[in-house]
């Protein structure tokens, strides 16, 4: 079959059926191949293609009948490969991404049932993260050298005949490359592709020289389309432009079915929001151009892109042939293929649709790596926002895979001072570090711990965890303090000054409570793992005495969260009195950021102010978790105004409406709204503390977890003058309730108490 074919034909069958083609299935005995992929040799294209993604191809006979066969492959790039017209597995965007100079993950895949007795296997790969001009707004020597490495291509085929016998084809001069039809792909700027292009003129592949030892087997999660969505309606802008509205902002692609003229032009970009007057916008996507432009070859055809992804609810049509209906496009989901393992939902619809927001904005944002936003020219692995939001994450999700590779990608991105940088993978390799965005390297191994139990993430990350307070210890000028030093403080504090990002809380303060905090989780780490952490536990003592002694008074309510949630202050009842006077003196409404936020409710409901907790949760009005609902927010949104109440923009540079920091309030639902709490003796929900803060201004609320031990589930219901408890748990459980305790074995229980306690 002609080349031109098979694209054509894999494109069809992807975008129209796409549960019902043969997939390759990942490949049981996946580690004994990877292992036998390094014999063998990178290679590249034997000219430099500029823009253009190259295509790699070999053909074979398989003349006997095949037992099994298997394809080991991985790319400089990423990698689409096709065999014999059918795409091989369903990883879009397979490697993944990863600190690429010391780790590049291989799949293996079986693709027994794809051969037949002649067959091609043809692989086109695109810039993907490897070569892509990350981050979109600084330019470096390193980002230079990053853009300018090949592309490169890694297989090894191995096909078991029912004989006995065997046969290997791997990456060699004997596989040929030409120019696909993908003119141009690249993860900010889109996808470029000419479907008249026949790739024809067939050279030599040439061998490449690049390390085999940074390959490691595949360790994250497989980024899959997990979901196709309709159009909601297709608008007529005021300004005259067909805008094509899914409804829900997703991270992933649009699919089209068109029937065409060769040389007819589709082209179109995405957008979040629309703008007060219902016009297209997307200058918050900063330089991310985002666009797709697709020349047709004639006839009936459909495609999406396959080398890049957006973030968008909104497509923009600016070329169609013909009349645009809805039935011409589809929005399709990608994200690392994470297990669901958290649910709520309460008698109140807008606190439903903010669940569900958190929810999307976790789906959008954890594409193999934890980023902060999908969209703009940043799409990171922001070190702040995943400590930030690992909590949450891991009662949604299970991630526990995705954050263990994603961790790996951390430690081996450390610089060797111990720095911890911005982003991992780190494509900011000057950037300084910051307090509560390093600290990721402690607080996101301790929660994956504490969410599933299982000690390995912490063996795998102590060192990790250990040279992160080291680093601040070498930078020190005064022991037991961090201070003097670039940080983001409280980022998008809502008390920030006039023109800046950072709350007014002080700097120094915070680094040095994180400081506190992750010398604490290092202790602890040691003690589990057996080592010896006495330095270590001296030094913690150290910092909660420098604290003391150098911040007497607290001024700011993130000031105040900090130092009860990492054990500062010596009196945190009286702490969290003045916090909540504080909040009540601003009006009942945050004034925290990013350091701030995701504590709050959590040291007011343990100390005794649940109701204000509730306060500030149900607030419909800016600054509030509601707000963004009320004004049909489907994701979680970069500042708590990004649409203000008249309508306008925050500046476009900075507002992205998915991010998902905030919706980190998700684990402050599920510990002490619903009541699902363990402690930290019992980790992995081993043992259950039920404590729940019911409202009456919701009505009910439940919240069902999955853990490693079992699903809890439970609800609480305002019923006239008492509440009503249904409790099913997996495993003992420790019920506090009315301020009395009592243990029950695992089993179904209903609990009442009366409403006015
Ligand atoms: C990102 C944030 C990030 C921050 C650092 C922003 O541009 O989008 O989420 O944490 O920079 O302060």
């Amino acid at each position: 079959m002609e080349m031109a074919q098979h694209f054509v034909l894999a494109c069809q069958i992807m975008t129209t059926v796409i549960d019902m083609v043969p997939k390759a299935k990942r490949c049981q005995n996946g580690d004994d191949l990877f292992m036998e992929i390094k014999r063998y040799s990178w290679i590249t294209t034997s000219r430099n293609t500029d823009d253009v993604c190259p295509i790699f191809r070999r053909t074979f006979s398989a003349g006997k009948t095949v037992l099994s066969a298997s394809l080991t492959i991985t790319a400089l790039g990423v990698y689409r490969a096709v065999l014999n017209g059918s795409p091989v597995g369903d990883f879009v965007l397979a490697p993944g991404w990863t600190s690429y100079d010391n780790r590049l993950q291989v799949q293996v895949y079986d693709v027994t049932s794809l051969l037949t007795d002649e067959n091609e296997l043809c692989v086109t790969i695109g810039r993907g993260w490897f070569r892509s001009p990350l981050p979109g707004w600084i330019n470096s020597k390193d980002k230079q050298r990053r853009v300018a490495q090949p592309c490169g291509l890694i297989a090894c085929l191995k096909i078991q005949y029912e004989d006995g016998t065997a046969e290997t084809l791997s990456t060699d001069t004997d596989w040929t490359w030409a120019e696909s039809p993908v003119r141009f792909s690249e993860i900010y700027d889109g996808e470029r592709v000419d479907a008249r292009v026949i790739p024809d003129d067939w050279q030599s592949a040439a061998i490449l020289d690049w390390s085999r030892d940074i390959l490691i087997p595949q360790e994250g999660e497989t980024i899959r389309e997990t979901e196709c969505i309709a159009p909601k309606e297709i608008i007529r802008t005021p300004a005259g432009e067909t805008v094509i509205d899914f409804g829900q902002e997703v991270t992933g692609y649009m699919a089209f079915s068109v029937t065409a003229k060769a040389g007819d032009r589709i082209s179109f970009d995405h957008g979040e929001v629309l703008d007060s007057f219902g016009c297209f916008y997307n200058e918050n996507y900063r330089s991310a151009r985002s666009m797709v432009e697709y020349i047709c070859r004639d006839g009936q055809q459909t495609w999406h892109p396959q080398l890049t992804f957006f973030g968008f609810r909104y497509v923009r049509l600016l070329s169609w042939p013909g009349e645009a209906r809805p039935e011409n496009f589809t929005a399709i989901v990608v994200h690392s293929d994470m297990q669901r393992t958290g649910w709520l939902a309460s008698g109140n619809t807008e606190l439903n649709q903010l669940f569900s927001n958190i929810v999307w904005g976790q789906r959008g944002n954890f594409l193999d790596v934890p980023t902060d936003c999908p969209q703009r020219d940043e799409r990171l692995g922001w070190t702040g926002d995943a400590q930030v939001f690992v909590r949450t994450a891991s009662y949604l999700y299970d991630v526990e895979r995705f954050f263990r590779k994603w961790l790996h990608d951390l430690a081996a991105d450390q610089r060797n001072t111990g720095e911890v940088g911005q982003v991992i993978p780190d494509v900011m390799p000057t950037a300084e570090c910051s307090a509560a965005w390093g600290d990721a390297a402690t607080i996101c191994p301790w929660q994956i711990y504490q969410t599933y139990g299982s000690l390995k993430v912490l063996e795998d990350q102590f060192d990790s965890m250990r040279r992160w307070v080291d680093f601040i210890s070498s930078v020190t000028k005064t022991p037991g303090l961090w201070t003097e030093h670039f940080h983001f403080g409280d980022w998008l504090g809502l008390d920030a000054k006039p023109g800046s990002y950072k709350g007014s809380s002080r700097e120094d303060l915070i680094a040095t409570a994180f400081y506190a905090y992750s010398t604490d989780l290092v202790v602890k780490t040691g003690r589990l793992l057996g080592m010896d952490v006495s330095a270590y536990a001296a030094l913690h003592d150290e910092i909660v005495t420098a604290f003391r002694r150098t911040f007497p008074s607290l001024v700011t309510q993130t000031e105040h969260v900090v130092a009860i949630q990492f054990g500062l202050t010596p009196d945190p009842q009286k702490t969290a009195d003045d916090l909540a006077a504080l909040i009540r003196s601003d009006g009942i409404q945050l004034k925290t950021g990013f350091v701030g936020t995701p504590y709050i409710l959590h040291v007011l409901s343990r100390y005794g102010y649940a109701g204000l907790a509730w306060d500030l949760v149900l607030r419909r009005e800016y600054p509030g978790w509601l707000y963004p609902v009320t004004k049909g927010a489907t994701t979680i949104w970069e500042h708590w105004d990004g649409i203000r109440e008249d309508g306008s923009f925050w500046s476009a540079d900075m507002n992205s409406f998915n991010h998902y920091s905030y919706g980190a309030v998700a684990d402050w639902i599920f510990e002490q709204a619903a009541g699902i709490q363990h402690d930290e003796s019992h980790p992995g929900f081993s043992e259950l503390i039920y404590a729940p803060h019911p409202d009456i201004r919701l009505g009910w609320l439940s919240a069902d977890l999955l853990t490693r031990h079992g699903k809890i589930r439970t609800k609480w219901t305002c019923q006239g003058d008492h509440i009503r408890y249904e409790l099913s748990t997996p495993v003992p459980a420790l019920v506090c309730l009315n301020g009395e305790t009592r243990r029950v074995e695992k089993g179904d229980y209903v609990f009442f108490t009366s409403l006015n306690h």
